[in-house]
């Protein structure tokens, strides 16, 4: 059986937690492959309760699926022991958790930086969630980073972090006229951390790749989205990684050709958080209605998210830089009760129509969107369990979608319960 990657297919937020959570049953692990705790997932149970993830997958939820935090993904040791704090005085069996031993730590100095170096950017600050992640990326590619096996050895772990301390301790004071951080306060912050999750710390791509040759199936879970990845997205108001499918690979330690199904999460109609373009942005009340009935707000951040109609110049560019073979669309519940349902068709850029994604950042910074509109339906269609108990505007819509982004829908969630959710094989 095969690696699996989801990913979104905007700029995050589309509900890849529910959509991993679904296939969790069906995969034996779940890796996540980039990102921090700058994520969050929302997963709603059955029985009505549900979970805020941010840094661990979601397949924790599903009681024998292990879990491996990948080498791509950057790590706050104190967020992850509060995480696991949380999801066992709920019960959840974390045991099938594990650490990637070559996955970098955000250190208090990235925190520290990220906060200070927002403000200073002013207007032009890219709206980062203040955890470090840039930073820590940064270091990553610096080649000053300090990795989950570094915790493994104190004399090592000293020496990275003093070296690294010597630098960013002149840019917080002399940059930032900020207060200087103490190494052994540092050390003594990260060791303590570190002894609680030294267990997890573990070999993950030599595991993964014995368990694809076992035939067991790994799913890649992506975080923030297409539009967010560093290379291929809005950049620069994008994360400091690669949520794409190509990340995928690199950011678990497998080879692209384990990979042979890319599923796109898509949501029926658009947000963003942060600063950036966002050409299908609602400024008005029918902004705040999607916000509203969509309960657009951040899980990590808790800060309200744009929102805007679907676009599908943003559909048809993910299926692309994806390779996406299906679509989950999520949250098309939220869009009952319209009268119409416009859809961004294409762009209007400085008088020339665009139907793909303008090349330049100038170029979507004046893209203004060419809207198609579609019949609204009434029926609440949060109960609908196949494709046909839809009502005949809904399902015209999720076809047109199809055939603008490119790829079929194979799923279509209509509440946020694991079972609110239709499926066409
Ligand atoms: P950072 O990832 O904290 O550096 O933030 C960079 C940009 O990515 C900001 O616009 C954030 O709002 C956005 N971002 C980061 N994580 C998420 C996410 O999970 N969902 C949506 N946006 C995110």
């Amino acid at each position: 059986m095969p690696a699996i990657v989801l990913i979104g297919a905007q700029w995050g937020d589309e509900g890849k937690g529910k959509a991993t959570d679904l296939l969790g049953g069906q995969v034996q692990w779940v890796v996540r492959y980039q990102g921090g705790n700058n994520a969050g997932h929302t997963v709603v149970l059955p029985d009505g309760q549900d979970y805020a993830l941010k840094l661990i997958p979601s397949g924790i939820l599903t009681p024998g699926v292990r879990n491996v935090i990948g080498n791509g993904v950057v790590v706050d040791p104190g967020a992850l022991i509060d995480e696991l704090g949380g999801l066992q005085e709920r019960g959840v069996d974390t045991s099938g958790l594990l650490l990637s031993a070559d996955a970098h730590l955000i250190m208090p100095y990235h925190t520290a930086i990220d906060r200070v170096s927002e403000r200073y950017l002013g207007k032009a600050k890219i709206g980062t969630t203040g955890r470090g992640i840039g930073p820590a990326y940064q270091d990553k590619i610096a080649r000053v980073g300090v990795r989950a096996a570094d915790l493994l050895d104190a004399k090592i772990l000293r020496q990275k972090v003093e070296a690294a301390l010597e630098y960013k301790n002149q840019v917080l004071v002399k940059v930032y006229n900020r207060r200087a951080l103490d190494l052994d306060e540092v050390l003594d912050t990260v060791q303590a951390a570190g002894r609680r999750i030294e267990h997890l710390i573990a070999d993950t791509r030599l595991l993964l790749n014995q368990a694809l040759d076992a035939g067991e199936t790994v799913l890649l879970e992506g975080s923030q989205g297409t539009l967010l990845d560093v290379d291929h997205g809005t950049y620069p108001f994008v994360t400091s990684s690669n949520p794409t499918a190509g990340g995928a690979a690199v950011g678990a330690g497998i080879g692209p050709m384990r990979i042979d199904r890319v599923i796109g999460i898509l949501k029926a109609y658009t947000t963003r958080v942060g600063s950036g373009p966002f050409p299908t942005e609602l400024h008005d009340a029918m902004g705040e209605h999607l916000r509203k009935v969509g309960g657009e707000v951040g899980v990590n951040t808790r800060r309200p998210r744009r929102c805007g109609w679907f676009d599908a110049v943003i559909g048809r560019y993910a299926t692309r830089v994806n390779g996406i073979t299906d679509y989950f669309l999520t949250k098309l519940d939220v869009l009952s009760g319209l009268e119409k349902v416009p859809v961004c068709v294409a762009y209007e850029v400085d008088g020339r129509r665009c139907d793909e994604m303008p090349m330049t950042q100038t170029d979507v910074h004046h893209a203004v969107p060419v809207y198609e509109e579609f019949p609204g339906w009434w029926e609440d269609i949060s109960r609908c369990q196949t494709f046909d108990e839809l009502p005949a505007n809904a399902r015209s819509y999720v076809l047109r979608l199809e055939e603008m982004i490119g790829a079929k829908v194979s799923a279509i969630g209509v509440g946020p319960g694991r079972d609110q959710t239709i499926e066409r094989p």
